[in-house]
């Protein structure tokens, strides 16, 4: 019998600001396989926070809540609600370098801690079902050994129990980068995780950093379980669409930008009704025409128009009108 494809083949990275619920609604529409990942959301905003961080949406499903935290009771009660919401998974950030995140001790620096990372992921795997997984870097400052490395895998696998890593396959400089530059000066080596992949073949590895095609995702797919996309996924979303059918086996026919745009609709006005605006939706889709003829007018106009009081869904469609036909099948 031939093996289920794994739901971790082909995922969309947690990105602060941008995967938002809307986000992930919007790229639901494109993709049915793709496990989709929320924001970073701390286990302080969580348990002291007074809005509900933990909201999604049921269409969104397979979704996992990315937590930010050092605190295993507190991940622990975190990655409890978040089964008792109905996530699919839980995944400790172990990647993000920006200050605000190491003043609270977590993020990247904790690739220092393999050891608190692993009472973590322990606390989190004894109260909860779902997989608890871990999302790293390939290396902090110049702790940037391959040793270094499976040290750290090892120790969160076998104390820990986890055996799931997304490995985002450049170090970070904890120090003097911008987290931004931090995704970008950095070399990517990809290498490196598919090293892991030989030396730890019963752990789940999924690799992200720079892939920008499902070409390169095919070619990674060779070597390792999965691939996370980032930025490209954000900044080109039509680029989703073809993901079940060409990583997934589906044969159900791809979806235009057309229905893509005519899908939303009655999600905003949903959304709407109930105080959200327009804008906070729209922002996700400007790239929806990306590299497209039109695509400049769509995005302008969304700009222009959205935040407008009382814009709704009409925006959206004057938008697509004034994309060429030939785009817009
Ligand atoms: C705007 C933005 C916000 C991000 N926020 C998070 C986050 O909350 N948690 C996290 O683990 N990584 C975060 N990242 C890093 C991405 O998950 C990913 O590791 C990185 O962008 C590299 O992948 P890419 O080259 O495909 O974009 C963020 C990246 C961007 C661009």
């Amino acid at each position: 019998m031939s093996q289920p494809i794994s739901r971790y083949r082909f995922s969309i990275a947690p990105m602060l600001d941008w995967t938002d619920r809307h986000c992930r609604y919007f790229h639901r529409l494109m993709t049915q396989q793709t496990l989709l990942f929320t924001e970073m959301v701390t286990t302080g905003a969580i348990i002291h926070g007074k809005g509900d961080y933990l909201a999604f949406n049921e269409a969104e499903h397979p979704v996992a809540l990315q937590l930010g935290g050092s605190n295993p009771a507190d991940l622990a009660t975190c990655a409890k609600l978040a089964q008792e919401r109905g996530y699919d998974e839980v995944n400790l950030n172990v990647g993000c370098p920006s200050d605000r995140v190491q003043n609270g001790k977590f993020g990247a620096c904790l690739m220092a801690e393999p050891q608190l990372v692993a009472e973590c992921v322990a606390a989190m795997k004894a109260v909860v079902d779902i997989p608890v997984t871990v999302k790293t870097r390939i290396g902090i400052d110049e702790q940037d050994s391959y040793p270094f490395l499976t040290d750290f895998i090892r120790t969160v696998k076998e104390q820990g129990g986890c055996d799931h890593f997304t490995i985002h396959a450049r170090k970070a400089w904890l120090q003097g980068l911008s987290p931004k530059e931090n995704r970008e000066i950095p070399e990517l080596d990809y290498s490196r995780a598919y090293q892991l992949k030989a030396d730890f073949p019963e752990l789940t590895i999924a690799v992200n950093g720079g892939v920008t095609s499902l070409e390169q995702t095919k070619e990674h797919l060779q070597y390792l379980d999965g691939v996370m996309m980032g930025r490209e996924a954000y900044q080109n979303p039509y680029i989703l669409a073809e993901v079940d059918q060409q990583l997934f086996a589906s044969d159900r026919p791809v979806i235009t930008r057309r229905q893509v745009v005519e899908a939303m609709l009655p999600y905003i006005e949903q959304q709407l009704s109930q105080g959200s605006y327009l804008s906070h939706i729209s922002r996700h889709m400007l790239g929806l025409y990306q590299n497209m003829p039109g695509a400049r007018q769509w995005r302008r106009y969304i700009s222009e128009n959205a935040h407008k009081a009382g814009s709704g869904p009409e925006v959206l469609l004057t938008a697509m009108a004034k994309v060429p036909d030939e785009v817009n099948p």
